[in-house]
């Protein structure tokens, strides 16, 4: 068996990488990349900005992948053979390294004036960048400032590594090794807990209007439901996002749908909750709405001024009731008595599963932490104070365990 072959077991097994080259000294690393990324089981292909052609050949590349390199937009045989916008399909993970100074700019700000930041703009799949400089490159504002922007939309950054570097100064800017970056993939990919399993995730606050200018909210930031998205798509799952109004970056690989008002939230929740397999409400879903909303901005007329507001849609509660429901997971967000009402909440509204945090001073909404208490039929779990990122992790695992328990229940009455 030579060295690259194809290993059907490996922890990448069948995964589709497209593998970003930029420019740097550092792209000779990336063919000792390919080979790695083969050995653990990846489909890979290759596309090279035109700096790194400067660096290492097509040739190597192309014979280590055993699949045609591409290094253009405007290649009219590649593109008959598989278009820009096919490859960006294709790919399950997206990894970039060497990723440059320049290239990390370039995606930070979504620009397409290449192949390679075109497919970072048309894919869906998870994006990993690998960034390789000389360390007062990598140290310099801009630089950290664009890695910024890419870490909050949910970029995994590998590295760099610290050493000496190719210009002869000692620092941080080096490629972390092929074997650490495919580590750092497999870890980053998760245990694939939910690999094909369809996630429906609600997040964030909704806005009742009361005017064209004014509106019911909350206090939700969206954070927690965005986090769940994030953590259901890296454990394999196909997730769909229905989040109210936030200005939060939509999580890799998740398919988001925006709406307003708890209606509008419900309409969306029902219309696809059956195609889904799992389902978590994770949205401060307003209670109450104006029973009118006034078509002109209403004015001050010196007179105090009553408002009628009438009950919204408990929406999880009725996906509870629909013939094919999926597995439900509710939040409960409380100020006190937080077991007592979680658990009376899971049991009024027919639920498999509730998360139960505290709000009040610096905890919960609007912050970047939080602790759950887990409840379901039959048992519970404390989740410890955590960022919001790692919660979200663990109630995904914890989701996926329930969840196989029922149905294997299910199986074996
Ligand atoms: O009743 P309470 O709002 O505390 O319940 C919280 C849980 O119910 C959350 O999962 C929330 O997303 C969901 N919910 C809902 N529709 C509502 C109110 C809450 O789905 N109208």
């Amino acid at each position: 068996m030579s060295e690259i072959s194809y290993m059907s077991d490996g922890p990448l097994d069948r995964v589709r990488v497209l593998l970003g080259v930029s420019g740097g000294i550092a792209a000779y690393k990336a063919a000792e990349l390919v080979r790695r990324l083969r050995d653990a089981g990846a489909e890979v292909r290759v596309v090279m900005t035109a700096n790194a052609t400067h660096f290492v050949g097509v040739a190597t590349f192309q014979a280590l992948s055993g699949n045609p390199v591409r290094t253009s937009l405007w290649d009219e045989s590649a593109e008959a053979a598989m278009s820009h916008i096919e490859l960006a399909r294709w790919a399950d993970e997206v990894l970039i390294a060497p990723a440059s100074a320049d290239l990390l700019a370039r995606i930070a700000h979504g620009s397409a004036d290449d192949l390679l930041s075109t497919l970072v703009l048309a894919t869906t799949a998870p994006l990993s960048v690998a960034p390789a400089m000389n360390q007062q490159m990598w140290a310099n504002a801009a630089t950290q400032a664009n890695i910024a922007i890419l870490r909050q939309r949910g970029v995994r950054v590998f590295g760099p590594a610290v050493g000496s570097q190719a210009c002869g100064e000692t620092g941080e800017g080096r490629l972390p090794e092929a074997h650490e970056l495919v580590a750092a993939l497999v870890a980053a990919r998760g245990s694939r807990l939910l690999d094909g399993v369809r996630v429906l995730v609600s997040a964030g606050p909704t806005f009742e209007d009361i005017d064209p200018v004014r509106f019911i909210g909350n206090r939700s930031s969206g954070k927690m439901g965005f986090a769940v998205a994030a953590a259901a798509a890296r454990a394999g799952a196909v997730v769909r996002l229905i989040a109210g109004p936030v200005a939060l970056p939509t999580p890799a690989g998740v398919e988001r749908v925006d709406v307003r008002s708890a209606r509008q939230m419900r309409d969306a929740v029902i219309a696809a909750a059956s195609a889904h397999d799992i389902f978590i409400s994770a949205a401060a879903v307003g209670d109450y709405r104006p029973q009118m909303i006034s078509a002109s901005k209403l004015k001050k007329s010196g007179q105090p001024l009553a408002l009628e507001l009438v009950q919204n849609p408990d929406i999880i509660a009725e996906v509870a009731t629909l013939p094919k429901r999926p597995f439900l997971v509710g939040f409960a967000a409380e100020t006190d008595d937080l077991e007592r009402y979680a658990q009376e909440k899971l049991e009024r509204k027919g639920l498999d599963m509730i998360a139960a945090n505290q709000v009040g001073e610096s905890l919960g909404f609007e912050c970047g932490e939080n602790a759950l208490l887990l409840l379901w039929p039959g048992g519970r779990e404390q989740l410890a104070l955590a960022d919001k990122g790692a919660l979200a992790q663990s109630l995904i695992e914890r989701v996926a365990a329930r969840r196989t328990a029922k149905l294997e229940h299910a199986g074996n009455p």
